[in-house]
């Protein structure tokens, strides 16, 4: 089975062709403008996803060196995310099912960035997962393409967040995780001692809002006029210091709980060199292994989508196309008829 996956739920749009599971390719368009507002401004996403989007998925077409004709199905990103920005990829990928007449696998984002350990290495379940990206922070026990737990959420900001808004009050552009990154390895994470929340709570769920409040006061505190220059690598490696420790801390303990072999982390701060190191050591502590994909698929990614999609097709036990997604009002009326 071949099938065409599009994602556009964020600030990336992206396209991509799998054939039986494996991706052929994988175009990621990132909407790099975003920066000069230092966020992402819902609007303009969507205005560029309609931009780049046909040419994107032509784009896609062209790597895999395959034709509209030989696709059999179409995943897309339903939700979560950007309402504007999730409209402009399902009515593409409606507009392209009406006219070619495929079927449509309406696709969760969050469930993408689960299963796309998967994508590179098949893994074997269970496992668990560990999801961290702008937008969302959370630990899932996984026990199957469609068998899945949530052990724990963040109660306000999510990991990426915490780096992109703490990245923001030391005068560093966005997105901020990156930057934080970089400049960690020149500075010392013992410097200064900001907060690791809930780390003795009795459960798996995360804070970072208090993280961002911590360094904005200490930061109004003792400087007049933002952090100076030389300081700015211990301030970033402390702060990605008590990020990391509260994500690795969780997930081992999940882990442990649910008695795994394997670790999975997903999302954009999988990127994070800190966090791949210290959970790959913490893992193999306790005899488990972690794993965190290519970057590329770490990222909002639609090789993810229709890595997810194939498998629920695969799972002969349920119906995971969705016409009534693809099909017109006129057409869905004749059908209720
Ligand atoms: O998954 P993603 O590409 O988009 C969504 O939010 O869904 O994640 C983007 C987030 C941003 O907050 C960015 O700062 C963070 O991932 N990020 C990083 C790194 N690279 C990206 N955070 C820490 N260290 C990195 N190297
Ligand atoms: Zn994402």
């Amino acid at each position: 089975m071949t099938i065409l996956a599009i994602e556009s739920s964020c600030d990336e749009t992206s396209t991509a062709v799998l054939e039986n599971s494996v991706v052929l390719s994988n175009v990621i368009s990132t909407q790099f403008f975003h920066k000069k507002f230092g966020g992402v401004i819902p609007e303009l996403a969507s205005r560029a996803h309609l931009r780049t989007i046909s040419n994107l998925t032509e784009e896609a077409l062209i790597q895999a060196g395959k034709t509209i004709n030989q696709i059999d199905a179409i995943a897309v990103t339903r939700e979560p995310g950007l309402i504007g920005a999730l409209v402009v990829g399902s009515n593409f990928a409606k507009g392209l099912a009406l006219r070619y007449n495929l079927p449509i696998v309406p696709i969760n984002h969050i469930e993408g960035h689960l299963y796309s350990g998967g994508i590179e290495k098949e893994l074997e379940f269970p496992y668990v997962s560990l999801v961290v990206s702008g937008g969302h922070t959370a630990i899932f026990y996984v026990k199957s393409y469609n068998e899945y737990e949530i052990m724990g959420l963040t109660k306000d900001d999510a990991a990426g967040e915490a780096f992109d808004k703490t990245a923001k009050l030391l005068g560093l552009p966005y997105p901020g995780g990156p930057h934080i990154d970089k400049l960690a390895k020149q500075g010392n994470s013992k410097a200064y001692d900001f907060p690791r929340a809930m780390i003795n709570s009795n459960d798996y769920n995360f804070s970072f809002s208090g993280l961002k409040t911590s360094v904005r006061y200490y930061i109004a505190k003792n400087f007049h006029d933002g952090v100076p220059k030389e300081l700015i690598p211990d301030f970033a490696a402390s702060i990605q210091a008590a990020i990391v420790y509260v994500l690795v801390h969780k997930a081992i303990k999940a882990a442990i709980e649910k008695a795994v072999k394997t670790v999975v982390v997903a999302g954009g701060v999988s990127a994070n060199s800190e966090l791949r190191d210290k959970l790959a050591i913490a893992a193999a502590k306790h005899g488990m292994k972690s794993v965190v994909p290519e970057i590329n698929y770490c990222m909002d990614n639609a090789a993810m989508i229709g890595y997810l999609a194939q498998k629920k097709i695969e799972d002969k036990s349920k119906n995971f196309f969705d016409f009534s997604f693809a099909v017109s009002a006129r057409a869905l009326r004749a059908k209720r008829k």
